[in-house]
């Protein structure tokens, strides 16, 4: 676009926005805690599933103080359920990094800001534009697309292009609703299917809709399959308390779980689950097959078969205690088991 005709599309652009934008709460006194909150749930999760936590998050951590002074336990608590978990940990390092060295007041420079655990280019352009007014632009999937659009790109090119060009749009002094705009334009008229072209505020700009392109962009994606995965899945029971161990890395989120084993190809779930009760019992609990459950995460479809036992002093004699090993009431399964496979899989054995 020349510079006559950007100035044009940006009116446009902001005009539409200052009349359509959605009342999001972090949109209201954006300051750098929230908006970096906002940008970081948004990343992964759609503005109205976001909310709810947001809401949640701020109300129990205010302040970047509140957010360092908290046990990772009930960060990934209040993160349950949104996925991508090493988001929530890397809150919690940054919020004690600016502690630390910033007197727990959040840094404006950029590269400061880049330099935080869990704050990559998008984030950083986030909160610098949004909440520090800089002009430092941001690209996200949704401007990605926008920008294809606008100017008819069909192949697949460097994503260093799309920053380029917003660098070259983004207004001196209203960074903060202009990137935003991009983003609030991609979110809601300018889908990636079926997009709303004849409501589209900058449709006169667009280079696929004057080619009739628009459908064609982005390219339809060569879906990558979810990896399938068998697991079994322990509740066990004593006096009114629940079996939770210590969980070294794996898909499923969270520090503390149920005892979990992986059905391998040739084993029955049954045989799974009487080896994972060998291990842990010495084989004497008593178990059985309560349900299966299904569910994603990230990239894995799993398959989880649910063994329901109640422990009793003969195979607790067999339980080695201590370290990694936890039995957890009702206020600490909640505050404990984060992952929401976890919460279903006790869900069905309540009774
Ligand atoms: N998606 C992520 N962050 C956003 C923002 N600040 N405005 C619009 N859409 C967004």
């Amino acid at each position: 676009m020349r510079s006559h005709t950007i100035e044009k599309f940006r009116d446009s652009l902001l005009r539409w926005y200052g009349r359509n934008r959605r009342p999001f709460p972090w949109r209201l006194n954006p300051t750098p805690y929230r908006v970096w909150i906002s940008e970081i749930m948004l990343q992964q999760t759609q503005s109205k599933s976001a909310m709810p936590y947001y809401k949640r998050f701020l109300e129990r951590f205010p302040d970047i103080t509140s957010l360092a002074r908290a046990p990772q336990e009930e960060i990934l608590a209040l993160w349950s359920g949104l996925g991508y978990y090493s988001r929530a940990r890397n809150l919690r390092e940054a919020a004690l990094r600016i502690v630390e060295s910033h007197n727990g007041v959040f840094p404006s420079d950029h590269a400061t800001v880049l330099s935080l655990p869990g704050i990559g280019r998008y984030t950083a352009g986030a909160v610098c534009s949004i909440a520090f007014h800089q002009p430092q632009p941001v690209v996200d999937g949704n401007v990605r697309r926008v920008i294809a659009r606008l100017e008819g790109i069909l192949s697949r090119i460097p994503e260093k292009y799309f920053w380029d060009r917003m660098a070259g749009w983004i207004p001196e002094n209203n960074a903060s609703a202009f990137n935003q705009a991009m983003m609030e334009l991609g979110a809601v008229l300018c889908l990636p299917s079926q997009p709303l072209c004849p409501r589209c505020p900058v449709r006169r700009y667009c280079v696929a809709k004057s080619k009739n392109l628009q459908n064609r962009i982005p390219a339809p994606k060569q879906r990558k399959t979810a990896e399938k995965v068998v697991l079994v899945v322990l509740v066990v029971k004593w006096k009114g308390k629940i079996l939770l161990v210590r969980r070294r890395g794996g898909f499923i989120p969270g520090e503390w779980g149920l005892p979990t084993r992986i059905v391998s190809p040739g084993h029955s779930p049954q045989e799974t689950a009487e080896s994972l009760n060998q291990s842990l019992f010495g084989g004497r609990l008593q178990i059985e097959n309560n349900s299966v459950l299904r569910h994603s995460i990230t990239r894995h479809r799993i398959a989880a078969y649910i063994f329901a036992g109640r422990a009793t002093e003969p195979a607790l004699e067999k339980l080695k205690k201590g370290e990694g090993i936890h039995w957890a009431g009702q206020a600490q399964l909640e505050a404990m088991l984060t992952s929401s496979l976890f919460r279903k899989a006790v869900q069905r054995c309540r009774a």
